[in-house]
């Protein structure tokens, strides 16, 4: 359990709901805290991030590189590239600091200063399978403390079907106020955002120590927890079509969004 709390690790459970009958209910299993239900799905995906010492040795994340220049009120624009994630294991089986003499695990990085062309380096890594169809997904992540940046985890198909979790660092700067998460599902112009954009109150600070990010997908709702402590529930704006994961930091220094650049 240690190491579940030190690392980022995800689980992502996806089912083809075909191949579970009555007759084998194989797989995995999960409980619903909130409405004590539970649900088996057929695969899992576990990744380990507090030891793994070189990123060729698994297929599962893959680091993105892309560009887009500064749009609407952002002045930069945001580059994702290789050298801004970086992978940070512990020396040994356990401990507290990876070899960088940081926070062990993935580091996504946000570089810091005003960016040479235009665009803030910044960093992405994306499922290969695009074909998780319902689960129960899961990330141990330690934000940072930084003014200035966004962070998600996210189930991503189309804009028109999106589970998000996302950080906003500058939420997280006056220790008199609660800490919010961002909880959001893009499901297409036809439904109401007020309805599928949720600030959350956390009962600890992103920064201050690693916590596991859960939301459960499933045919009828989508369910967040934080520390397994439930957050919100959905039934509007349910994705049905399979997707994939992603996990980013980035900064554009839109005002009414990362702010930043970060220092
Ligand atoms: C993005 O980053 C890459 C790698 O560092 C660099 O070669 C490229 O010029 C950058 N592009 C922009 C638009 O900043």
């Amino acid at each position: 359990m240690a190491h579940l709390l030190y690392s980022l690790v995800v689980l992502a459970y996806a089912f083809v709901p075909q191949l579970v009958s009555a007759a084998c209910e194989c797989g995995y299993q999960t409980h619903s805290i909130k409405s004590n239900e539970n649900k088996v799905f057929t695969d899992v995906l576990e990744s380990d991030f507090l030891h793994l010492k070189d990123i060729n040795a698994q297929q599962d994340w893959k680091r993105q590189v892309w560009d887009i220049p500064a749009v609407g009120t952002a002045p930069w624009g945001r580059n994702m590239t290789l050298e801004n994630v970086i992978l940070n294991p512990l020396p040994g089986d356990v401990g507290t600091e990876g070899v960088n003499g940081r926070d062990p695990g993935l580091e996504l990085r946000v570089s810091a200063g005003e960016p040479r062309r235009g665009a803030v380096k910044s960093g992405e890594v994306a499922t290969a399978r695009r074909d998780m169809f319902y689960g129960s997904f899961r990330a141990g992540i330690k934000y940072t403390g930084q003014h200035g940046t966004c962070g998600a985890f996210f189930f991503y198909q189309s804009d028109r079907g999106e589970i998000d979790v996302e950080f906003l660092s500058k939420l997280y700067q006056d220790p008199a106020k609660a800490a919010d998460l961002l909880l959001v599902i893009h499901a297409g112009p036809e439904v109401s955002t007020n309805e599928l954009f949720r600030p959350t109150p956390l009962s600890f600070r992103p920064q201050d120590g690693y916590h596991e990010y859960r939301f459960d997908w499933t045919p009828e709702r989508i369910t967040y927890y934080a520390d397994g402590q439930f957050l919100w529930e959905t039934s509007v704006g349910v994705p049905k079509q399979a997707g994939g994961l992603t996990l980013n930091h980035w900064s554009n220094g839109d005002p009414g969004w990362s702010s930043g650049l970060p220092a």
